[in-house]
């Protein structure tokens, strides 16, 4: 009996010793996206990414294990919250990922701060973001720093007048915001700017307004995976036809549904940091291992979930595996690399990626749409955070 009690304690230390070295070997990284809900494209999209990023670069960084754990919040900021709590306390991941939304994003912030968890935001892109708490890093962009170059470019094009059309959260705030500064200084009117419940919208009675006003052109920001809908809407009415230019941040034309948006898309010009038609060597490979993975085009969404796995990587590689929060934040700062989009520093001053914004046409190429490159402002910092 005795002697039975003595192995059972054996095993049971042993197991607890194995346990724990399995732990210290293991760097978890809690994973929240909307995998389901009217922003699944963008869980999809970043999930898809995270997965390649994977497949191409493996499971061991510095020693250590990497296990990424998956969270469904659907788009629901109270889930998000809870999970990223319960990621925390139980799981005890030492990084916080993903983040599909403005407010999903902003949920988040207090528990990071407090467990002194990186949260490495992927896709929620509104500037202050990152202004919350010194554990937030951004890999995806930000909405004043591919607006900015957008509205230079419609006075250029000899464009007088605009009228904004944006979803009424963070990220449309600050393209309307920007677009206006920008766009009066330079000499521009913005006689008027509408904002569209983030919830269902309906952008009929919007799109009426502008037809009202007549503007040289409408500027436009929806989120990621709602540019269908606007398109049909915006088809619907007419105002392809109307001689009123439609313009935007490349959310609108993502390349995630461009290809099912029609001719309507045609000649849509807009401003952004990624498009799948980029032509660069990094970039052709991307897109077609993305689809060999994922069997769909990759869009700027994954582009954020892949180069936030990469600025993870680089991380724990330079703190030699350690995880502490700190650590990793301080190695994520500064970080510069070559990626699908062109080349990405990380901001060290604001933790927000520095990088090429471009000027991109909806044109036809091989049966396919494709927003196609065609000017390049390089090297640009949320106009925001001077
Ligand atoms: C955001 O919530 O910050 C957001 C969502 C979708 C986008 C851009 C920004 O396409």
């Amino acid at each position: 009996m005795f002697t039975r009690t003595l192995a059972l304690c054996a095993f049971a230390a042993l197991s607890l010793a194995v346990g724990t070295a399995a732990a210290q070997d293991t760097v978890k990284v809690g994973l929240i996206l909307p995998m389901t809900g009217p922003f699944a494209s963008t869980g999809r999209q970043i999930d898809g990414a995270v997965k390649l990023w994977i497949q191409q670069n493996g499971t061991t960084v510095a020693g250590k294990k990497i296990e990424v754990i998956l969270k469904d919040d659907a788009g629901n900021a109270d889930t998000t919250r809870r999970l990223a709590q319960e990621l925390v306390v139980n799981d005890k991941v030492a990084v916080l990922a993903g983040f599909g939304l403005t407010p999903l994003a902003l949920a988040t912030v207090p528990i990071a701060t407090q467990a002194k968890v990186p949260m490495i935001v992927m896709a929620a892109a509104t500037s202050s973001i990152t202004e919350q708490s010194p554990f937030v890093v951004r890999a995806g962009f930000t909405l004043p720093q591919v607006t900015s170059p957008l509205a230079n470019w419609a006075w250029q094009a000899g464009i007088k007048k605009v009228v904004t059309l944006v979803t009424d959260f963070g990220p449309g705030i600050d393209a309307e915001t920007t677009f206006k500064n920008r766009f009066t200084a330079l000499g521009g009117q913005v006689p008027a700017e509408l904002r569209v419940p983030l919830r269902n919208p309906d952008f009929a009675p919007f799109l009426q307004r502008v037809r009202d006003a007549s503007p040289d052109a409408v500027f436009v920001f929806v989120p990621s995976g709602v540019g269908a809908i606007f398109m049909k809407q915006f088809a619907e009415r007419g105002l392809d036809k109307s001689g009123i230019k439609l313009i935007g941040t490349g959310d609108v034309t993502d390349d995630d549904i461009l290809n099912g948006m029609g001719d309507v898309a045609l000649g849509v010009i807009t401003s952004f940091h990624y498009s799948a038609a980029h032509d660069s060597p990094a970039n052709k490979a991307y897109v077609a291992a993305y689809k060999k993975l994922n069997g769909v085009r990759p869009n700027f969404m994954s582009m954020g979930g892949y180069d936030g796995m990469r600025v993870l990587y680089k991380a724990l590689e330079a703190t030699k595996g350690n995880t502490s929060g700190e650590a990793l934040v301080n190695a994520m700062k500064g970080q510069a690399f070559e990626s699908p989009r062109g080349p990405v520093t990380i901001d060290p001053a604001t933790r927000d990626p520095i990088q090429n914004v471009y000027m991109r046409k909806v044109e036809r190429v091989g049966g396919e749409l494709w927003n196609v490159e065609f000017a390049t402002q390089p090297a640009v910092k949320d106009p925001m955070h001077k």
